[in-house]
């Protein structure tokens, strides 16, 4: 017997990643984000759904640009607390001491410490209600050399992402199996 919860906005996993832009006076800011995840492999695109009344949604759009920023366990502190404040009334990075870094790509910073990021260009927006759904195209990905494999393949374990869910922070678990492989062992594929 299942229980019918309702329309929720209840599935796993959702991430803790952290937007960066720049406003209009050029001053980098930073929010949470956990609406939201990969949509697209060609072009190779990412969304992200940003409510309009943070200060994010406006630079957004006066940029065209954002980067995703995916922190270790270890900053979720920083996560959180950029999920707290806005950056209209303070300045989040020199409040954290987080480095933005100017963007190769995109007029956006990315975060230093935080192991993997994406630079991404706008390329639509989709008014879904409360939140807007950004969607941006994957430019490039950047990863410290500290959190690769051997094999040159970012390692999940080394970047160690944080999941939200229930109004809680989690890590990530164990290694399961692999994919486009396991399930082969219930048939063969016809
Ligand atoms: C874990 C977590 C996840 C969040 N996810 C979102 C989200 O997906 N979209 C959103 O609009 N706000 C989200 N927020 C709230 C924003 O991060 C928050 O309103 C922030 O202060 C906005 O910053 P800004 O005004 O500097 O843009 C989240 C907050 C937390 C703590």
């Amino acid at each position: 017997m299942k229980k019918s919860l309702g329309a929720k906005t209840l599935v796993y996993p959702t991430p803790a990643w952290i937007v960066a832009v720049y406003d209009q006076a050029g001053k980098p800011n930073a929010m949470t984000v956990a609406w939201a995840g990969l949509c697209c492999s060609d072009p190779p695109a990412v969304a992200v759904s940003v409510r309009q009344e943070t200060y994010t949604y406006q630079c957004l759009l006066d940029r065209q640009s954002f980067t995703v920023n995916v922190p270790s366990e270890q900053y979720l502190k920083e996560i959180d607390f950029m999920g707290i404040v806005s950056g209209r009334n303070t300045d989040k990075f020199s409040l954290t001491g987080l480095t933005p870094l100017k963007s190769d790509l995109v007029d956006a910073p990315y975060i230093k410490e935080f192991p993997l990021n994406l630079e991404c260009k706008l390329i639509h927006t989709l008014e879904v209600g409360l939140h807007t759904q950004f969607v941006g195209q994957i430019l490039d990905v950047k990863v410290g050399s500290q959190f690769l494999t051997k094999q040159g393949i970012p390692d999940l374990k080394k970047i160690n992402p944080v999941i939200f869910a229930n109004g809680m922070y989690y890590g990530i678990g164990e290694v399961l199996g692999k994919a486009f492989s396991i399930g082969k062992n219930i048939a063969p594929p016809f």
